[in-house]
């Protein structure tokens, strides 16, 4: 599995984006934002050389149960590779019931000349319309800083919700942070009833689906897959 298809998609600010493979080469632009604390703060990760990224790109392109793709913006024609999304661990919830199927998300956008124009909203939204739409899957699972406001904003607006808090996950200026377990559901019925079974979803899990269907069905019309 290890990459996703191209999809081409166009920020609300008029940004055109593509989320598509990328080289052991190109895997090297990355380094100089893992490098800074501002992109590592609240991934817990540490600073990375040539050597362990292109190890990482390595390894990440055998594991046939990651979805990864390059987030690219295309400027006067030219692509550039700002950054990665995924979604990870993807696999049954109860290994023997393979009905329930999940996977785990992330993005790290390592060039931050791009933060805050709405690229990592809009790679949600195609992300999330890709697992439900295309792969079936039931259920995404986010873990996010709590001080992490841009990536809970962005992760809130395509309906994950609050499942749990990982306290003391980690140390930063000076003080402990929490962490937020979120989930984003599939919110077809067909995936909705399976998830919630005899159970009474409540009214902030019924928010959350009400969001999921706006992001699919704004990626329905926007997202491309060539
Ligand atoms: C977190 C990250 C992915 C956000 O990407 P982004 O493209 O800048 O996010 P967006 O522009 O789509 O913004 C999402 C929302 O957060 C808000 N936001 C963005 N940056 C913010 C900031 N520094 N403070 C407060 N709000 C912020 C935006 O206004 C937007 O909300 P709105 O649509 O209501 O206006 C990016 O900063 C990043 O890659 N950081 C380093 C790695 C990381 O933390 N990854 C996530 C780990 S869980």
């Amino acid at each position: 599995m290890a990459f996703g298809p191209i999809m081409k998609l166009t920020t609300e600010s008029g940004l055109k984006l593509e989320l598509a493979p990328f080289t052991r080469e190109e895997v090297l632009v990355f380094i100089a934002g893992l490098q800074k604390q501002s992109t590592n703060q609240y991934n817990g990760m540490l600073p990375v050389t040539a050597e362990m990224e292109q190890e990482w790109f390595d390894k990440r392109s055998k594991e046939s149960n990651v979805m990864l793709w390059g987030v690219w913006v295309v400027e006067r024609d030219k692509r550039k590779l700002i950054g990665y999304t995924e979604i990870n661990e993807i696999s049954p919830l109860v290994p023997t019931q393979r009905n329930i199927t999940q996977g785990s998300t992330s993005i790290t956008l390592t060039d931050n000349n791009y933060w805050r124009i709405g690229v990592a909203s809009a790679a949600h939204y195609a992300r999330t319309w890709y697992a439900f739409e295309q792969l079936g899957l039931v259920r995404l699972r986010s873990a996010v800083a709590q001080e992490n406001t841009a990536s809970r904003r962005a992760l809130d607006k395509v309906g994950y919700s609050h499942v749990y808090v990982e306290r003391n996950f980690q140390f930063i200026d000076g003080h402990y942070v929490h962490e937020d377990m979120l989930e984003c559901l599939n919110p077809a019925d067909w995936a909705w009833r399976l998830w919630w079974g005899d159970d009474r979803p409540s009214r902030k899990n019924l928010q959350a689906r009400k969001k999921t269907e706006v992001a699919l069905a704004w990626s329905r019309e926007h997202v491309v897959l060539p």
